[in-house]
């Protein structure tokens, strides 16, 4: 049964909706707008609760805590950035583009330098604390792809071969970009080294150090990662009965 005080409670809903929407539609205004995202932020609640805001306008959510430093940073609407999320330019980096409905939760560090980008696709998901860089060569990452906590990815490595001189000294080296095409999804603490492609749809297990490149589809675990198998084979049901 419908009772008075349900009734109380969505119209306060609706009032704290409309409240925050307006407060989303001037958050972008110079001098004020921080303080509107803050009391938006405040009439959601906390954490996730938060990501609702980046849908209620066209505006992304970008919290007034996250540390951002890009001259060439493009977000597309309805992205959520949250608190404690780094993006930092050096001077010779290359763009930082999210596309529409990118979501970068907390501690997470996005940096580029010496030419190199992060290009991020649609309705792509990247969990807390994760390191994503862009220096020589560039980290590109397709639409739907969902990373967990504590993934990296790193397009160069120092150079060490020279023993005379410190590892600090020697120059960055690359081979090439990292790709992961749409709809991949890599598990908790996932490391992705220079000159990777993830093929569309592969699933990389938790702990996984990606060396070389992986083909659609796939399941691939391990230190070096392995494809185990293909994906729709079956092997995720059987072993969750087995657990
Ligand atoms: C890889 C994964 C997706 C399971 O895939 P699956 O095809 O169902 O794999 P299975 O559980 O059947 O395991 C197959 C084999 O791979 C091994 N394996 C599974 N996950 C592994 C991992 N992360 N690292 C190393 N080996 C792993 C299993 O021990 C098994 O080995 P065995 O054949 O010698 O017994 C899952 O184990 C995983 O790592 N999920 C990520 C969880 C996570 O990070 N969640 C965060 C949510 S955002």
């Amino acid at each position: 049964m419908y009772s008075e005080e349900d009734g109380l409670a969505s119209l306060g809903f609706r009032i704290k909706r409309m409240m925050a929407k307006g407060l989303m539609e001037l958050s972008a205004m110079p001098l004020i707008g921080r303080c509107c995202l803050r009391l938006a932020g405040a009439l959601r609640g906390p954490y996730k609760d938060r990501r609702v805001l980046a849908n209620l306008t066209s505006k992304p959510y970008i919290s007034p805590k996250a540390d951002i430093h890009c001259p060439r940073l493009v977000v597309g609407p309805h992205c959520f950035i949250d608190d404690y999320v780094t993006i930092y330019s050096h001077p010779d980096g290359g763009e930082v583009r999210l596309g529409e409905g990118v979501h970068i939760y907390r501690g997470t560090i996005i940096e580029v330098g010496r030419g190199g980008s992060v290009i991020i696709g649609d309705h792509t998901h990247i969990q807390s604390h994760c390191n994503i860089k862009g220096f020589l060569g560039s980290t590109i990452i397709g639409r739907n792809v969902q990373i967990a906590p504590h993934c990296g990815f790193s397009p160069y490595e120092h150079g060490f071969e020279d023993t005379s001189k410190a590892i600090r000294e020697q120059d960055i080296i690359s081979s090439g970009d990292i790709v992961l095409e749409d709809n991949v999804w890599l598990g908790l603490n996932v490391q992705v080294l220079d000159g990777v492609t993830i093929g569309e749809g592969t699933v990389v297990g938790a702990g996984a150090v990606v060396t070389k490149s992986l083909p659609p589809n796939s399941v691939a675990v391990g230190v070096p990662a392995r494809v185990i198998r293909r994906r729709g084979e079956g092997g995720q049901a059987e072993a969750r009965q087995d657990k």
